[in-house]
């Protein structure tokens, strides 16, 4: 983007060109926010827009004639409802964006007021995002309410106004004026903003794109019903005509608003100062996002009504109160590159890399893009112009992409298959039973990837897998650190890479000779290792200790369970279909095993650990056993023990439990309601066994 010439620096054609490009620009924009509930652009790039707008009049004063945005208010009433002109028109506020031009206001209102030094009291309250209503009361009766429209005219949503609770029909107490119009906003909260786009998904409708989008949607259905089933607030803040008034100040007609029956927003005080006035906006700013609403800013009025009436107004907004926004929670920038960090657990996470913008009063220049389908979804490309949101603390977002100032020569971003850390294949699980494949893309060189290492490193040696006492994390850490140790076969060869000599372990900070022997000794110790456990501490995706312990037991030995996969990987059907038909694998975990091994950096860290190490083969299971090596398959319903019972019994026992029928399996104990199994066991000729059968079988 280029800068935009300095307001100073332009001459007086130039002013009046881009003057007439702002008026029209800020006028459909006012269109597309007052008349469709619909902006295109966010309320920092239209304040943007009218800053610079009043930066060119304030230079050529001439150009704010009467068709200038700075002297209107909105838009003009939308067709399909009936017009009201309001008896005192609604108007704006004025802005204040930095501390200086709060100061600036204060200071202006002291001027004119010829006050000297003394600061009036001022009413400070949350600016509620939403959209104004006036409401007639006549009597005590609601008689009409309207929208703002252009501030002259608005229109009559009397019928909808009235469904909303917080709006009383007739007002409360004794001293009523015999006419009085009630101002304030119409608003969503979020709660009800998040379960109304869930319902309007649910329904296919179409969802709001935010709270006061959603509010205003709903107060200008053409349907009161439909206003109805809609959750709308009010809070009231400001009156029209009235043909008398209740209190002196802006504090107490609030009062008087909430004797009527009114909501009137329980954040709103008074403050003495220009010190108070800024400690209240410090205040709010820190709540806002707890409120459970949205709010943009603080409005600040002037407290003593006769002090409002002196102060008047100006073309669009009253002299005496102001809009201190707070800093702009989205903002235009662009996408100058997409980075991809891999996470401890091997999870590759894009980042958006930005041309620096401010957002919410900090320089953000990274975004989240989440996911790869994220990406996919909203079509971001490098080079792009995004708009990026920062809500409180939550890191920022890319929100959508400004699609009509993409370069022409952009293309789709293209997800990295390999981790841009280690090299190694880059793999989303496959789509499990749910049919959903996992939205993370994976490295798969969990032993290798520096980027995953003390993740693993610490897994390896935790208790149920190596247990190598004495090793914690924080060691760890800063072996790791020191490259004594960034692999796990790295472990095994520890005592010779450091020596005996100076420097050797016992010398170093927080080690001392006993604790240096003991650490050893416990390597030392686990040179020799089940299978199982082995398995669990390579950290395979899907792997935990039960699966590992049903592979060993499947398997036996190491060299049976890497052949076997070993061959998986390479395309045989067999070994493959095999592994799948454990009971307890399945396709999602054989594919997250297989591309482990596949991974030629696991391969090797592998043959390292295998050299240095005596895997032992899992535990062989009674060899008199009648079923030992033989393949079992349960269906239907077992009564006298569960499915997992029968499965432990039979695994204890030697036997393979699978969870499908094949030419290999020996039986299928079928139990009441088998189905498909019992066919396909019939038509493969395996022998059949009731639960009876089975027991008599391996001796009850
Ligand atoms: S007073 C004559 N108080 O902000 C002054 N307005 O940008 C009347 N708004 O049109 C407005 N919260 O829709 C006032 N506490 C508040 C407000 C508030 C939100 C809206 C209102 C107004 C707009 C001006």
């Amino acid at each position: 983007m280029a800068e935009p010439k300095a307001v100073s620096a332009l001459t007086r054609p130039q002013a009046k060109r881009e003057h007439t490009r702002l008026a029209l620009e800020i006028a459909e924009h006012d269109k597309r926010y007052y008349q469709n509930d619909a902006p295109s652009i966010s309320d920092a790039a239209y304040d943007a827009l009218r800053q610079r707008l009043l930066a060119i009049e304030a230079r050529f004063p001439d150009l704010a004639d009467g068709a200038s945005p700075s002297q209107t208010v909105g838009a003009a009433p939308a067709r399909g409802f009936a017009k009201v002109r309001h008896a005192k028109a609604m108007l704006s506020l004025d802005n204040a964006f930095t501390r200086e031009d709060l100061s600036d206001f204060i200071a202006r209102v002291r001027r004119f007021l010829n006050l000297g030094d003394d600061a009036p009291i001022f009413t400070a309250e949350p600016k509620i995002d939403g959209l104004s209503a006036s409401l007639r009361y006549e009597k005590g009766q609601l008689v009409v309410g309207a929208t703002r429209g252009d501030g002259q005219e608005g229109e009559n949503v009397t019928a909808n106004l009235r469904t909303i609770g917080d709006i009383p029909e007739t007002l409360r107490g004794r001293t009523i004026p015999d006419v009085f119009e009630v101002r304030g906003e119409v608003y969503m909260t979020h709660a009800d903003f998040a379960a109304l786009n869930a319902r309007q998904a649910e329904a296919g409708g179409k969802l709001f794109a935010n709270p006061r989008n959603a509010a205003a949607g709903s107060l200008r259905q053409l349907d009161p019903a439909i206003t109805a089933g809609r959750p709308l607030h009010f809070f009231a803040y400001a009156w029209g005509e009235a043909s008398a008034l209740p209190a002196t100040t802006q504090f107490d007609m609030m009062d008087r608003f909430r004797d009527w029956g009114f909501q009137v927003n329980p954040l709103t005080r008074q403050v003495q100062s220009e010190a108070e006035a800024a400690a209240y906006y410090a205040m709010l700013a820190g709540q806002r996002a707890d409120l459970g609403y949205d709010i943009d800013g603080v409005v600040y009025k002037v407290d003593r009504l006769d002090l409002q009436e002196r102060l008047g107004f100006v073309a669009r907004s009253p002299r005496w109160a102001t809009a201190y926004k707070f800093p702009p929670e989205q903002a235009e920038t662009e996408l100058l590159a997409i980075d991809i960090q891999v996470g401890r657990t091997g999870v590759l996470t894009p980042v958006a890399k930005l041309k620096p913008v401010t957002v919410g009063g900090v320089v953000v220049s990274n975004a989240t893009l989440h996911n790869e389908d994220e990406i996919a979804r909203k079509d971001v490309r490098v080079g792009d112009h995004v708009i990026v949101q920062r809500a409180g603390d939550v890191i920022p977002q890319i929100v959508r992409v400004l699609i009509e100032k993409r370069p022409k020569n952009s293309e789709p971003y293209v997800f990295p298959q390999l981790c841009p850390v280690c090299g190694s294949h880059a793999v989303r699980d496959a789509a499990g039973s749910g049919g959903r494949s996992d939205v993370a893309r994976r490295c798969t060189g969990g032993l290798t990837c520096p980027a995953q290492a003390l993740e693993r490193l610490n897994h390896f040696v935790s208790r149920d897998a190596f247990d190598i006492e004495g090793l914690g994390a924080k060691h760890l850490e800063t072996f790791f650190e020191e490259k004594l140790i960034t692999h796990p076969s790295d472990i095994f060869q520890l005592e010779k890479r450091i020596g005996s000599g100076a420097g050797a372990l016992k010398d170093r900070e927080g080690w001392g000779e006993a604790s240096a022997r003991n650490l050893f000794a416990a390597i030392d110790q686990r040179r020799t290792i089940a299978l199982e456990r082995f398995i669990y501490a390579l950290g395979i995706r899907h792997v935990g200790e039960q699966t590992a312990r049903v592979l060993a037991r499947v398997y036996g030995s190491a060299e049976a369970f890497f052949g076997a996969m070993r061959a998986a990987a390479k395309g045989d059907e067999a070994a493959r279909s095999e592994l799948e038909g454990i009971d307890g694998i399945g396709p999602v975990v054989a594919a997250a095993i297989v591309d482990f091994i596949a991974e030629p950096h696991n391969e090797a860290e592998l043959a390292r650990l295998l050299g240095a190490l005596t895997v032992t083969d899992a535990a062989k299971p009674a060899q008199s056993s009648p079923v030992s090596g033989k393949t079992v398959v349960f269906t239907g319903t077992l009564e006298r023990m569960t499915r997992s019972e029968a499965k432990a019994r039979a695994e204890s026992l030697g036997a393979k439990v699978s969870g499908s029928v094949s030419a290999k399996t020996d039986y299928l104990v079928a139990g009441p309601g088998a189905g498909s199994k019992l066919k396909e066991a019939t038509k493969l000729n395996v022998r059949v066994l009731s639960e009876e059968e089975w027991l008599a079988l391996i001796g009850g």
